[in-house]
Order: structure tokens, then C-alpha cells, then sequence
């Protein structure tokens, strides 16, 4: 019997390859781009399976032309990119990589809220212009992190990674999220409605999926809202932020400081926010530890197999 085929639109971490081997054949983009969408169309008509990253779009024209297809496992735990309700009316199943990924993306949160409290990043550029001439009493003074308040948006697995975290540095935790009542979490995070959260927090990390309802969700009046000495962390979807309204506000010193990891139109960052000394910017990281990439690797290819072989995926979406 021929494997089922399965197309990778780029190459990821060994295990998870290793793995896709044992059971399909497997096509891979061969380039270490990522891949030209006509290239993709052409990729996935005749193949069984979709191993795709979040940088694909994987949508009607794309399902249409897979005529095949029975599976799309997404390399990520965000699936903005996957028209799953087009998926499911034409029974393919699509799946993601949630849980693996929470303490890493949660350890770059809190290392892009460090940086941008004590200013980390602008001081290391400073020291390496030459420009240290010795200590200075008024020298980078940046903003205290213990006993601050912590607003988080979206208390999903890493939302509630990255308040356990702010445990240890004695914060008091403001939530907000669809769901109020959840009896899952500490009796000390507090839900608000996002206007208290924004007025309240010192520090605001978003956790929150790429949906229509948030897009934007915080624009320009949320951002007046915030503290001048507020910062705002993003690890999440770009769009979830107005850019242009945070530009603006990081720009009027109406927040102090942001740390970016995701933006709206990836991979463009816009220079105005490069000119911006009050920002941290990071090329979409947050998952990227070798273990969490390998375990990414591994789950998305063991998605795919179980879809194959008729079994129950670890993380489906539809
Ligand atoms: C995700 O998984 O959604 C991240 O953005 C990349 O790991």
C-alpha cells in the first residue's frame, strides 16, 4: 500500500519529521523560506496532508485547491491563519499545538516586560556606543516591577503561565477575558471590564486569540485609558493591537513603554516604531526554545498521523 502523502510547508525541528517519515510521504518546501502561496496551491493538490505554519494562509481558495485533503495540522497554537469553518463543511480536520508551547511563550513575556521595565534593551545600546562613563545616580531609571499590578488580557494556559510567574514578584493580578466567572483560577486574579484594566495595571500582557471581536481591541481610546507610566507587553496576534494608535501614544510618552513580539502586518514593522527608543521589538518568538520547537514538531506531526489513521488527534479544532 502507497503512504498517504503529506506536505510540509517548511521545514521544522527533526523529531517531528522523523515522525512524519514512519507513516507518510513526505514532501517538504525545499527552500528554508517561507513558501510563495502559488507554489503552495500547486503543493497541496494531491497530497493527504498539511503540515503549515501560522505564516500560511490556509484558506477557501487554498482548501479548494486541495481536493484531497483531510487534514491540516497548523505548527502553532493560534489558527487565525486556518479558515476552520470551511474546513469542517468540506470534513477536513484541523489541528494545533496548544500546551507545549505556554511556559516558553510565558518566559518571553515576562523577558519583554523585564526589558522594558529597567530598559534593558536601550542600555545595552548605550554601553555598546561607548557612551558609559560611570556611574550616575539618574542613569536609565526605569520602573519597578515587585508589588505592581499585572493586567492580563485573555487568561487562557499562558495567560495563567504568566500570572503564576507574577506571583513571585508579589503582583496583584487584574484579568480580563469572555468569561468571568471561571473557578478554575486563584481567588486573587481579579476580572475587570477592560476599561478598570487599563486604567489599573502598571503592566498589560495580552494573551488572547486573533478573533474578529478583537481585533483592535485595544485602539486609541483603550490606550488613553492606560497609566503614562503604563506598559504594554504583546506576544499574541498583532492585530489585536491598533499599531498606529500605539505608535502614536509611545511617541506622545501617553504609555511608557511597549514590548512587541507579534505585529500587524507581519514581517513589516513599521520604522516609526524602529525610530521609538521606548519600545522592545522581537521577530516572533516566543515559542522558540529548542525543546518547545521539538515538541511542536512532534504533536503537529502526531496530529496528522492520528487524522490519517483514523484515530483521535491530540489537539483538534473542529
Ligand atoms: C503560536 O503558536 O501561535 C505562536 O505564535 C508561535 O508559536
Amino acid at each position: 500500500m502507497p503512504k498517504p502523502k503529506i506536505f510540509v510547508t517548511r521545514s521544522i525541528p527533526k523529531p517531528g519529521l522523523d515522525r512524519l517519515e514512519e507513516v507518510f510521504e513526505v514532501h517538504i518546501n525545499a527552500s528554508d523560506k517561507a513558501i510563495e502561496r502559488n507554489a503552495l496551491l500547486e503543493a497541496v493538490q494531491d497530497v493527504d496532508a498539511l503540515l503549515c505554519l501560522l505564516t500560511d494562509s490556509i484558506d477557501k481558495e487554498l482548501i479548494d485547491a486541495a481536493g484531497r485533503l483531510k487534514c491540516v495540522s497548523n505548527f502553532a497554537v493560534g489558527y487565525n491563519n486556518v479558515d476552520v469553518a470551511y474546513a469542517s463543511a468540506k470534513n477536513i480536520v484541523v489541528c494545533n499545538t496548544p500546551g507545549v508551547l505556554t511556559e516558553s511563550t510565558a518566559d518571553l513575556a515576562w523577558a519583554l516586560l523585564m526589558a522594558c521595565a529597567r530598559r534593558v534593551v536601550e542600555a545595552d545600546h548605550y554601553l555598546r556606543d561607548g557612551l558609559f562613563t560611570g556611574w550616575e545616580p539618574l542613569l536609565f531609571l526605569g520602573n519597578d516591577v515587585f508589588g505592581k499590578t499585572l493586567g492580563i488580557i485573555g487568561m487562557g494556559r499562558i495567560g495563567q503561565a504568566v500570572a503564576r510567574r507574577a506571583e513571585g514578584f508579589g503582583m496583584k493580578i487584574l484579568w480580563h477575558g469572555p468569561r468571568p466567572e471561571r473557578d478554575d483560577l486563584p481567588a486573587a486574579y481579579q476580572w475587570t471590564d477592560l476599561q478598570t484594566l487599563c486604567q489599573e495595571s502598571d503592566y498589560i500582557s495580552i494573551h488572547a486569540p486573533l478573533t474578529s471581536e478583537n481585533h483592535h481591541l485595544l485602539g486609541e481610546k483603550e490606550l488613553a485609558w492606560m497609566k503614562a507610566s503604563a506598559i504594554l507587553i504583546n506576544t499574541a496576534r498583532g492585530p489585536i493591537v491598533d499599531e498606529l494608535a500605539l505608535i502614536k501614544a509611545l511617541q506622545n510618552r501617553e504609555i511608557a513603554a511597549a514590548g512587541l513580539d507579534v505585529f500587524e502586518q507581519e514581517p513589516a514593522v513599521p520604522q516609526a516604531l524602529m525610530d521609538l527608543p521606548n519600545v522592545v521589538l522581537l521577530p516572533h518568538i516566543g515559542s522558540a526554545s529548542i525543546e518547545t520547537r521539538n515538541k511542536m514538531a512532534l504533536m503537529a506531526a502526531e496530529n496528522a498521523i492520528a487524522v490519517i489513521q483514523g484515530k483521535e488527534p491530540p489537539a483538534r479544532l473542529n
